[in-house]
């Protein structure tokens, strides 16, 4: 079964625009890299005030490739320039292995 990593990022309140402008102009980032399967980003609502960066891989073999490589790539600040101040103050991995998943079924005729 797949593995999730979630970077957790603590953000100040008058960073939040800012980071998810960051991520909307970094969208097609990972969907390319061998093993990807998912990516959300999800802004927090209620119980906590950290942003979760939701991505799951085939395998940590995956993860490690993606993070050994195009990750770093897609970390870059843009211009090649001076790297901008991060919008995020604190980030912290976290992982999991998927025990169970469900899907609603696929509608007729797919
Ligand atoms: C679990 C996988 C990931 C790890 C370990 C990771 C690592 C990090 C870390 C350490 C930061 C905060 C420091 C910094 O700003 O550079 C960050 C922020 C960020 N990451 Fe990731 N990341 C992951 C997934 C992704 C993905 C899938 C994307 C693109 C779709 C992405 C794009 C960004 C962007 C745009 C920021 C915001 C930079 C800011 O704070 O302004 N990250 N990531």
């Amino acid at each position: 079964m797949s593995v999730v990593k979630i970077n957790v990022l603590t953000v100040p309140a008058e960073q939040r625009e800012t980071l998810e402008q960051r991520f909307a102009s970094r969208a097609g980032a990972v969907e390319n890299s061998d093993g990807f399967e998912w990516f959300e980003l999800l802004r927090p609502v209620e119980g906590t005030d950290q942003y979760l960066v939701y991505t799951r891989w085939r395998d940590e073999a995956a993860f490690q490739a993606w993070m050994e490589g195009p990750m770093k790539a897609s970390h870059q600040g843009q211009g090649g320039g001076e790297r901008p101040k991060p919008a995020s103050s604190s980030a912290a991995v976290w992982t999991f292995e998927v025990v169970q998943q469900a899907a609603p079924p696929a509608p007729e005729g797919a």
